[in-house]
């Protein structure tokens, strides 16, 4: 069972400049949360508790305010700093003592998922005991992402980061479950051409060990990461129609903590008062009073 995750959240977030000068992109809303909030109740719904945020020295401090020591949403957090940006695979190595050759998910901080049988897609990843399970999501331009193909029988046969001339359509989501033997794979990992420990590159050591499981992300689901000015905005209106419309929350920790049991009812009711008159205080006190199922 893995029960370890870590949230990534560092990066200089160039992509959004100006609007990331002062700010960590990964605490701009999407639509009525920080954006770290998405990843964060997706590493909570595959029933994970221990969770270290890594970010830059200078948006760490941040991240605490923030999230605290997690005892609100019934988690722990620890934090650690990324001095710069060499590599998403390095979270690996950052947190190898406090992964303390156990399992370990990764969320990266910027990305959002939204499915139908999420959960139970995620605790059949975090029930595996040996390998990595990546997801893949079919997207239009494939080139912008870790690239994954399969043989005729389904299978995975190669993953290749960024690659000009995409031998498919399936993109890498910046979810990932591995095994406890993470940080000594990610070890022997050196930096790629752009000067990164690749997250692919890590992908590949599994896939050719032949434990790599690619869970394929169907119709029913929708993925985004929240990197640019249009992707954001689109993240933002994904989640304000479901809300809105649905009445369901979108990657609200408060709400996953109270249904996978982290927090009893009086603790969500407790934090649906502190958030006041908003909206979202106001369907978390529903929650909490039992009027929603
Ligand atoms: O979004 C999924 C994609 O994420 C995968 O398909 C790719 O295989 C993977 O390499 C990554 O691609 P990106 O080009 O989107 O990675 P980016 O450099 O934008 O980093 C993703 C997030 O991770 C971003 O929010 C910043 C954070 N990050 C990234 C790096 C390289 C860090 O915190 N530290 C880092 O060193």
């Amino acid at each position: 069972m893995i029960r370890k995750g870590i949230l990534l959240a560092g990066g200089a977030g160039t992509r959004l400049h100006p609007a990331t000068l002062a700010s960590s992109k990964q605490l701009l809303p999407v639509y009525d949360k920080p954006m770290i909030y998405y990843p964060l109740s997706t590493l909570m719904l595959a029933g994970i508790q221990d969770i270290l945020v890594i970010s830059t020295p200078e948006d760490l401090p941040q991240f605490r305010r923030l999230l605290g020591n997690g005892q609100r949403f019934g988690v722990r957090f620890a934090y650690a700093e990324q001095p710069r940006p060499e590599g998403i695979a390095q979270a690996f190595l950052i947190g190898r003592e406090w992964i303390a050759g156990q399992a370990c998910a990764l969320a990266l901080g910027d990305n959002l998922v939204f499915a139908d049988h999420l959960s139970s897609m995620l605790r059949t990843a975090a029930a595996r005991s040996f390998g990595a399970t990546v997801f893949a999501y079919r997207v239009r331009d494939p080139e912008r992402y870790g690239v994954v193909s399969f043989d005729d029988s389904g299978r995975a046969v190669e993953i290749v980061e960024k690659p000009a001339l995409p031998h498919s359509n399936w993109a890498v989501t910046g979810l990932y479950f591995y095994d406890h033997r993470v940080s000594e794979f990610a070890a022997r990992i050196r930096p790629s051409a752009r000067g990164e420990l690749e997250i692919t590159d890590l992908n590949r050591l599994y896939l050719e060990d032949g434990s790599l499981h690619v869970e394929r992300l169907g119709r029913g689901c929708a993925w985004l990461d929240a990197g640019t000015p249009d992707s954001l905005l689109q993240a933002a209106n994904f989640v304000q129609t479901i809300q809105a419309r649905q009445g369901m929350l979108v990657g609200c920790p408060e709400e996953v903590a109270f249904r996978m049991g982290f927090i009893d009812r009086e603790a969500l009711l407790r934090e649906a008062q502190a958030l006041g008159k908003t909206e979202l205080g106001r369907i978390l006190t529903e929650l909490a009073e039992g009027i929603h199922d």
